[in-house]
């Protein structure tokens, strides 16, 4: 099939894709976006969260028949010309990330919290972020980035 959708903002079309494909290969494998990761393929870790259509999903359980026509951001969408997103920024400031294999997910998944709750308490942090799984940090270091993140993001 021939997918066309508009990911980061600009139309992008992929010739050959099957459509039983995942929305992460496509971003991965044909459009060379490395940023979301693939740790379980299954939809339980997060590592590869994206939005698609400011809905925020996994995208390794999205078909790519399904992006179809649709609009895709990933991680690497929410710099803006080489600046890092706020939420980016907190998460290397606060010393969030290890071996980073979660740490894409977790800033797609923390930029949607606070997007519609721009001060949320630490059980709402925890609960939106319950879908990420990281295996290094014990998540002290991510709960701190992600309270940078809301102090910088509610004085932008
Ligand atoms: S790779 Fe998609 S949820 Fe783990
Ligand atoms: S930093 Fe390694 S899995 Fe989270």
């Amino acid at each position: 099939m021939r997918l066309s959708c508009r990911v980061n903002g600009e139309d992008r079309q992929v010739d050959g894709a099957w459509e039983g494909e995942s929305l992460l290969y496509v971003l991965r494998e044909r459009l060379g976006l490395a940023g979301s990761k693939n740790a379980c393929e299954q939809g339980e870790c997060g590592s590869c969260s994206v939005y698609l259509d400011d809905v925020l999903v996994c995208a390794c359980l999205v078909l790519a028949a399904q992006a179809q026509n649709r609009r895709v951001v990933t991680v690497e969408g929410l710099a803006v010309d080489g600046v890092l997103h706020p939420v980016q920024e907190a998460f290397v400031e606060a010393g969030a990330v290890q071996c980073g294999f979660c740490t894409p997910g977790l800033i797609v998944a923390t930029h949607e919290l606070l997007a519609r709750n721009p001060d949320p308490t630490e059980p709402e942090v925890r609960e939106a972020l319950a879908g990420n799984l990281c295996r290094c940090t014990g998540y002290v270091k991510i709960l701190d980035a992600v309270r940078l993140a809301a102090a910088r993001t509610a004085q932008s």
